[in-house]
């Protein structure tokens, strides 16, 4: 059977992997805490992209990439300049009955799919046009009159009873200091890219970086977004892992191309199956892109976008050259085909930005599985997180058979060997088929049984996650096994 998000949902929880926020006082919707499986599986994620940006390309590379962590406040015109305090919006529509606020936008594509859905594609692609015209031309009467002429009730009340469409900013604002004008006013920073932007001239001359490279950042970003659904698909505080690479205009293009590959094999590599995942192009492209495409991931609720790989032109540097009145340009002693130097130019741009919280959601609803093990009476059902090994929480759990005759002490023995490299895991408690079940739950690859035969020859018995298989081998070849599972 497929599974649902619900099942997702509660497998996180009861694991250890994903909480609602300040649970004991309901929760607060859309914010959800890691717990002490999730956030090593995150870590694990985090770490091997910043592995993947700033290690593998090194100064050796033709576009090395380096990495900041740049504060969540900034000085407000830094989102003047990005375009999201006149820009960043949703158009938002509420129901008078129920009180409910909903984003009128995705009122209309609900309508569409439902006639998508009920055989009528051409009705459903028209529907779509006329939102984007409309919104395109900040409309908003007009859409809500389509919204109207379209018959979309609210789900709650049941009635079309419908106020104005009004944009709405997702940016959270907050004060400084202890008054409270209009000059205080700052905002959590809704994507960690300008962090990068204001600092490029920062890294290009204290790293004395040529162009191309890149800089590469994880951290947080807020967004308030009206309708917050899907677990942590969609949250109010997230976690971006975001890369800007500076490019000569006029190859932006090549590395678009390089990137929008590199980043699809990355998402194979942590072991999201190809089929699952494919390119969204954008023909419709936001003000400061030239070319601009989604990776999506076919989440239980859909094919959703996980990363977007963006042409940026030279937009961002440009106005905040316009507006802090500081060059953002970079002197190119490369010659040009007249055997002259390029010169002073502002570099163009392309990203890539991925959200670490949606990518957990991606490798996490992948890994989930049950299945049918076992034949005639001892068939059963189990589930398993068949999470690759270089993100599981654990990577191995260490299992003396019994709880006496030295079989403890030697496993121990195991552990202290093992620890300085791998997280581990010891468990003497419960019968050894309840032990396996409880790390197939958080998808530990290795279990590692210790008998009696282990006190003779040092060997012990491997049980693998996936396949249930086991195999003896010496205790010395156990660091070796692990790390190429790991490492693979
Ligand atoms: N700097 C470009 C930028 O921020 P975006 O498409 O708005 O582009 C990039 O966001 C990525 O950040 C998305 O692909 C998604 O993975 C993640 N993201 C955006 N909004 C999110 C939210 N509300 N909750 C979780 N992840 C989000």
């Amino acid at each position: 059977p497929a599974t649902s998000l619900q099942d997702i949902v509660a497998h996180a929880k009861e694991y250890g992997f994903v909480f609602p926020s300040s649970e004991i006082y309901d929760g607060l919707q859309a914010v959800y805490d890691y717990g002490q499986n999730g956030v090593e599986l995150k870590n694990n994620l985090k770490n091997i992209w910043w592995k993947a940006m700033t290690q593998l390309n090194d100064n050796r590379s033709g576009g090395p990439i380096v990495g900041i962590d740049a504060a969540i406040f900034m000085h407000p015109l830094t989102w003047k300049a990005s375009g999201h305090v006149d820009g960043f919006n949703d158009p938002m529509i509420d129901n008078k009955d129920s009180k409910k606020r909903y984003r009128a936008d995705q009122l209309l594509e609900g309508k569409a799919e439902q006639y998508a859905a009920d055989g009528q594609p051409e009705k459903a692609q028209a529907l779509l046009n006329e939102m984007g015209r409309l919104l395109g031309d900040n409309d908003l009467e007009a859409v809500r009159e389509l919204i109207i002429a379209e018959g979309i009730k609210c789900p709650i009340s049941g009635t079309t009873n419908w106020t104005e469409v009004r944009q709405f900013n997702l940016m959270f604002s907050t004060q400084v200091g202890s008054v409270a004008e209009d000059s205080n006013l700052i905002y959590l920073r809704p994507e960690t890219a300008q962090g990068i932007f204001v600092n490029f001239l920062n890294v290009q001359k204290s790293g004395r970086m040529k162009i191309p490279f890149g800089i590469a950042q994880i951290g947080k970003a807020f967004r308030n977004e009206i309708v917050a659904r899907q677990f942590t698909f969609r949250m109010r505080e997230f976690e971006q892992m975001e890369m800007q690479f500076f490019v000569r205009p006029g190859t932006e293009m090549e590395w678009y191309e390089k990137w929008r590959d590199t980043r699809l094999k990355f998402h194979q590599a942590v072991g999201l199956p190809a089929e699952k995942l494919k390119f969204h192009i954008h023909e419709k492209l936001a003000h400061y892109a030239n070319a601009a495409v989604d990776i999506e991931y076919q989440f239980p609720f859909g094919f959703r976008e996980i990363e977007g790989i963006h042409s940026r032109t030279d937009f961002d540097l440009k106005n905040h050259q316009e507006l802090s009145k500081k060059k953002q340009q970079y002197f190119d002693n490369d010659l040009d085909e007249n055997g002259k130097p390029f010169g002073n130019y502002i570099p163009y741009v392309v990203e890539t930005s991925v959200g670490a919280d949606r990518l957990f959601l991606a490798v996490f609803c992948n890994a989930f599985t049950k299945e049918t093990v076992g034949e005639g009476d001892a068939q059963k059902e189990r589930t398993v997180l068949k999470l690759h090994p270089a993100l599981a929480p654990f990577k191995a759990a260490i299992f003396p058979l019994v709880k006496k005759d030295g079989l403890p002490e030697k496993a121990e023995e195991i552990v202290k060997a093992l620890r300085g490299e791998f997280r581990v895991f010891y468990e003497e408690r419960d019968a050894i088929g309840k032990r396996y079940t409880r790390q197939d739950l958080i998808g530990t690859p290795f279990c590692i049984a210790v008998d009696y035969q282990t006190l003779e020859d040092d060997t012990v018995t491997i049980r693998h996650r996936d396949s249930m298989e086991q195999e003896r081998v010496h205790i010395s070849e156990l660091k070796a096994k692990i790390g190429y599972a790991v490492s693979e």
